[in-house]
């Protein structure tokens, strides 16, 4: 029986929020042989360092808009699996929105030059960002009308557009999902639309009280961490011939509004204040996405299938995660 080929994977963004746990994911493998994460600069490198300790893990400094560095990282290292996931997200994007179309355009760009060339296995990470004002709002189909009024949105299309011609002109072997918000307890988000279902739980735990920046009555799809990585890894070990889409996958978990994300936190017991001053910018991007997803293609297809689909079971977790880590992280500065 002919070997195993192992895993030697390249992670773009690697220091994000979704990196910086995708990595620890990945080391675990038994079927990886190296894991090269890239991060923007030392003080990224020394955080990853930090959090996650594997002899399979190599930390470089690259700049996905550097064609060559990314060409170079991926040649010596002899990579055949990539994850491609640094980006600047919706929020940032709309204060810099040349930087976000360099970097979201250019690097995804660069990285599909780079697995078409030594026929690299790439993941892509797209977003309910790419869906606008005209997109049903609930149960979003697959294959909605799409036209994004954000920066990052249109960064979002053009890339799904893009993935699809690399695969059909070049059969570059890329996958895609549409990430809805990511809420987790490791690596803060930054600059999203979505980043306050995560900083609430922050501000619970310190404070007691949070200021919403968005209308109570928003609703918007996420999804708990542990799902978004494992609907990456599942989305990869797929059988090539199973991967029908080559734009991006709608994926679903959960949806919410901050009302409801509001009581859910009250509902476990602790005392919590929610004030709500509404920011512009942010409203406008979050009332321009949908409320939720039909997923039954990526269900159909890889087998996609969230298991923290309850907001309140996503409440309980992230409350217990975070209320050790900040505790832990308390202790280490007293003592
Ligand atoms: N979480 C992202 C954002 O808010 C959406 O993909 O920008």
């Amino acid at each position: 029986m002919a070997e195993k080929t192992l895993e030697r994977i390249l992670v773009t963004g690697a220091a994000g929020q979704i990196g910086s746990e995708l990595i620890p994911a990945l080391c675990e493998k038994e079927d990886t042989d190296i894991v090269v994460a890239t991060v923007l600069n030392d003080k990224e490198k020394k955080y990853l360092e930090d959090i996650v300790k594997s002899d399979k893990l190599s930390i470089e400094i690259l700049d996905v808009r550097n064609k060559d560095d990314f060409d170079s990282i991926a040649k010596e290292n002899d990579i055949n699996g990539m994850y491609h996931l640094a980006g600047i997200l919706s929020a940032k994007g709309e204060e810099n929105p040349y930087l976000a179309c360099d970097v979201n355009v250019n690097g995804l760009l660069n990285a599909l030059e780079v697995a078409r060339k030594y026929k690299i296995k790439t993941f892509w990470a797209s977003s309910i960002a790419a869906f606008g004002p005209d997109t049903p709002k609930e149960k979003t189909p697959q294959n909605p009308p799409m036209h994004p009024t954000t920066m990052y949105g249109l960064n979002k299309l053009w890339g799904e557009q893009l993935c699809e011609y690399y695969a059909k002109n070049y059969d570059v072997d890329i996958r895609s999902v549409r990430f809805p918000g990511i809420i987790s307890y490791k690596t803060l988000p930054g600059g999203g639309t979505t980043d306050y279902a995560v900083q609430i739980f922050y501000d619970a735990l310190k404070k007691g009280e949070f200021t919403c920046p968005l209308d109570k009555n928003t609703r918007l799809p996420m999804m708990y961490m542990p799902d978004a990585i494992k609907g990456m890894i599942d989305i990869m070990n797929a059988p090539k011939g199973s991967i029908k889409v080559r734009t991006s996958y709608n994926i679903g978990a959960v949806d919410f509004t901050p009302e409801e994300l509001e009581s859910a936190i009250k509902n476990s017991g602790r005392s919590f204040k929610m004030k709500y001053e509404i920011n512009k910018t942010l409203q406008r991007i979050a009332d321009s996405w949908v409320d939720s997803v039909d997923d039954s293609k990526a269900r159909e297809d890889w087998g996609w299938n969230p298991e923290y689909d309850i907001l309140a079971t996503i409440c309980y977790d992230m409350l217990y995660h975070l209320s050790k880590k900040l505790h832990l992280e308390e202790r280490i500065i007293k003592y």
